[in-house]
């Protein structure tokens, strides 16, 4: 849209001006309220979809609660899942988990709600404690980490 607006021909073209607005209205028209579309970058990024409370992001929640014990650089990485280094979330549909989890893979590509990494985050994780270890996610936090997972789920895990 930017650079829509800031073509210098358009100024010594007025009658094109009004074109050009309706084109950028029209392409934010169609790309807002898209979450989890194909050209949105928060699919595969940091994830700030609309179950994100307002300035929070997936990758956010990841840094204050889970890099403690499980970043490149914490002092002991939990279960050795490693929530920092990049490829998230695609890389967790093709992490297995520990035999303590039945060694099945982090994300499941069949029924991503139902992951394991998800269920991890509830006060019935079917394994081990329930993260973060020693606290609770709050019900939007986990909404925001479920919608990111999901969304990030690549084509062919
Ligand atoms: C205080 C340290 C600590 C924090 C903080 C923490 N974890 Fe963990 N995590 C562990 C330990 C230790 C284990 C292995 C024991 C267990 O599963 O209970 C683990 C295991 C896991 C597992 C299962 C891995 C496997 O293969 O068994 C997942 C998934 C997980 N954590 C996700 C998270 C997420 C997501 C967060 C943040 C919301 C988080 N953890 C925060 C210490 C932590």
């Amino acid at each position: 849209m930017v650079v829509l607006l800031a073509n210098p021909t358009a100024a010594r073209r007025p009658y094109r001006a009004p074109l050009a607005s309706l084109f950028a209205v029209a392409l934010l028209a169609t790309s807002a309220g898209c979450a989890g579309g194909l050209d949105d970058p928060d699919r595969f990024t940091g994830g700030t979809g609309s179950a994100c409370a307002t300035s929070t992001t997936a990758t956010g929640i990841l840094q204050a609660q889970c890099f403690a014990c499980h970043s490149t650089s914490s002092k002991e990485i939990g279960a050795g899942l490693d929530l920092e280094a990049t490829g998230l979330p695609g890389r967790l549909y093709t992490t297995t988990s520990s035999s303590t989890c039945s060694s099945v893979p982090m994300a499941n590509s069949a029924d991503p709600a139902n992951s394991l990494f998800l269920k991890k985050l509830t006060s019935n994780p079917g394994c081990g404690t329930r993260m973060p270890q020693g606290a609770a996610l709050s019900d939007a936090e986990t909404a925001c980490l479920k919608e990111w997972l999901v969304n990030g789920k690549p084509s062919s895990p």
